[in-house]
């Protein structure tokens, strides 16, 4: 990496120079804080791309085993698209194709629009292939990215279309319902997939075979967090990372962990591995967006910091910085508010307890806990109350919800 990085850098003195004098460039680069700088923005730039646009091989269990290429094709219009939460990038729109849908002329009741959209590569999270035959456009295959749930659009062309917020979980997609649509799945497993609703999936059904989704998890604000997940299952991204892209996305690659007795090896071809570093490193540039002006009050935040920090005992999990012990410890399921459940997600998991999720940002996307039980932060304060006996009183209650929504 390092290496390329410096040829690229180089590159205008490397045609200049003669080549001796290029190689004793080359020979002198790296090691400086600048030359280090740059990688690192090649690094997340690339990720960017990863996170954005690539699909792992995962084609081979979107198009080859659930035929979602034939659906889509036949079925998905783009209004129907937007109503299971697919979003649009509207920056890869070309201008034609922006006044065609301002003007009401280009038809999005027509899953032809879509492969139209596809081909662009406008379709938050679905990568399409497009072949042009005979002046026709044939979508012959479709995979998944990251992007797909750990994106969302800002609606400033239309809701469901705007400019790309990476890292913002989709909470509007029902990725069930559309897993749902594809031909080669049985009756009994559609109605448990239309079950699980929007900003739901659950990471581990086609493992354990129980269906109890998750809400899908910002992917921004986790530098400085050593524990991933729910359950802090990994210590960084990567771990993850490659779990969800061989084991949920279909990936070509392998993953394992005997914590969870689980080996999963897809295709021949490792297409994962050398992808996760970039990927990583995109995603801990993501930060937490910060609470807009005016969403909440500040005097009572300030007042709601002193609840968070004294009588609310809120600090004594949710500490420093971050927001969360999670560097430090995990903690028994009983210490999550969305236990008891039955069975419990921790219990599923690789380490059997819980993370103190960490707060910055959390704003941005309700509902809450692991299970999203808790509608509003409103409800967030009001459930630790009543279950953790704090006996705050209503003002105490609501300056901790507003502080909750200024992080
Ligand atoms: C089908 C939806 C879906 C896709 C696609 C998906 N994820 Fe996730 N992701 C989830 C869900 C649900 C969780 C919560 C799982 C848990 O914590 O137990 C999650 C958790 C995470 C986390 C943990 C966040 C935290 O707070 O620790 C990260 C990081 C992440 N995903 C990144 C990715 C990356 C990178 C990709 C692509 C390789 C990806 N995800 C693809 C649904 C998805
Ligand atoms: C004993 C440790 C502990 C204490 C004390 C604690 N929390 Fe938590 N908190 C957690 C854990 C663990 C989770 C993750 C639970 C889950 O997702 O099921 C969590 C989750 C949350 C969430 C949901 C975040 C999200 O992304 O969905 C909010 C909000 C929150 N806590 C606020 C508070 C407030 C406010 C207090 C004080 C009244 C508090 N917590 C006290 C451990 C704690």
């Amino acid at each position: 990496m390092r290496n390329r990085m410096c040829e690229k850098t180089l590159r205008p003195l490397q045609i200049a120079a003669s080549v001796a004098g290029a190689m004793i460039a080359v020979a002198g680069c790296g090691g400086s804080s600048a030359d280090s700088a740059a990688e690192q923005r090649a690094l997340v730039e690339q990720g960017k791309q990863i996170f954005r646009f690539d699909t792992f091989g995962d084609e081979a269990r979107w198009t080859d085993t659930l035929r979602m290429h034939e659906v889509i094709a036949s079925a998905v219009d783009p209004m129907t698209a937007l109503s299971v939460g697919l979003k649009v990038d509207a920056e890869a729109l070309p201008q034609q194709l922006i006044d065609g849908i301002a003007n009401g002329s280009v038809d999005l009741t027509s899953p032809a629009t879509t492969v139209a959209l596809l081909k662009l590569d406008a379709v938050v999270g679905l990568k399409g292939t497009v072949e042009t035959v005979g002046g026709a456009d044939r979508l012959v295959s479709v995979g998944i990215t990251c992007a797909l749930c750990h994106s969302t659009v800002d609606d400033s062309f239309a809701p469901g279309i705007g400019k790309r917020l990476d890292g913002w979980p989709n909470r509007d997609l029902d990725p069930g319902a559309i897993i749902a649509l594809s031909p080669a799945i049985d009756a009994p497993t559609k109605a448990l997939l239309d079950s699980w609703g929007k900003g739901k999936y659950d990471p581990r059904f086609n493992v354990d075979g129980i269906s109890k989704p998750v809400v899908i998890p910002p992917a921004y604000g986790l530098e400085g967090i050593h524990s991933v997940t729910f359950t802090g299952d990994g210590t960084e991204p990567a771990y993850w990372n490659r779990y969800v892209a061989v084991v949920q996305m279909g990936g070509q690659g392998s993953f394992s962990d005997p914590r969870l007795n689980l080996s999963v090896t897809n295709g021949t071809e490792d297409l994962v591995s050398d992808k996760l570093p970039a990927l990583q490193a995109y995603q801990l540039s993501l930060p937490a967006p910060a609470a807009p002006a005016g969403s909440f009050d500040p005097g009572a935040a300030a007042r709601g910091k002193l609840v968070f920090e004294g009588v609310g005992g809120c600090a004594s999990c949710h500490s420093g910085a971050l927001f969360t012990d999670a560097n430090a410890k995990l903690h028994p399921p009983a210490d999550s508010m969305a236990e008891p459940e039955s069975p419990s997600y921790a219990s599923r998991s690789a380490t059997g307890q819980y993370r103190t999720s960490p707060l910055k940002g959390v704003w941005q996307h309700a509902p809450y806990f692991h299970d999203g039980s808790a509608a509003t932060l409103d409800e967030v304060v009001r459930i630790y109350d009543s279950k953790r006996s704090l006996g705050l009183t209503e003002q105490q209650r609501s300056d901790l919800a507003q502080y909750l929504r200024s992080l």
